[in-house]
């Protein structure tokens, strides 16, 4: 099984101050701190997407097969991105009984503010 990773975990990973460069392609998590200095496009290109999603700029690089297939020497897990999903019908769920609750408040609060009507 693949090790899952939160955006936020990879993006701290951003090659900076010390910190080792991770990279996103295609919801897969790589990191390239040791081919920094191996990477024909240059360290540079990979320190800039540090932390980041790269699949546009990989694809737009015009990487051949035997690029692609370097990527999986790189390759450390994958982003969770099932986590958000589960979150919105949970909680939309939740509010529903609540939603009952108020509807039947308003009722007796007619009656009563009609029996206070004194002018
Ligand atoms: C783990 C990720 C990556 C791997 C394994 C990788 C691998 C390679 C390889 C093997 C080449 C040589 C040409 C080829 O075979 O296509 C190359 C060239 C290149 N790569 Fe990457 N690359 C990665 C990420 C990136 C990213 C994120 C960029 C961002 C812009 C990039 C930009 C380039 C460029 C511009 C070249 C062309 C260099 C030239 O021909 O002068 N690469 N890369």
């Amino acid at each position: 099984m693949s090790q899952l990773y939160e955006l936020s975990e990879v993006a701290v990973q951003n090659g900076k101050n010390g910190k080792p460069c991770w990279l996103i392609i295609k919801g897969n998590v790589y990191d390239v701190t040791k081919f920094l200095s191996e990477h024909p496009g240059g360290g540079e290109v990979l320190l800039e997407y540090g932390g980041k999603d790269a699949t546009k700029a990989f694809k737009q690089a015009g990487h051949s097969a035997d690029a692609e297939k370097e990527l999986k020497n790189y390759k450390i897990g994958e982003i969770n991105s099932a986590a958000p999903i589960q979150i919105q019908p949970t909680s939309i769920a939740a509010s529903k009984p609540a939603e009952n609750t108020i509807s039947e408040d308003p009722k007796p609060a007619e009656k009563s503010s009609s029996g206070f009507c004194c002018c």
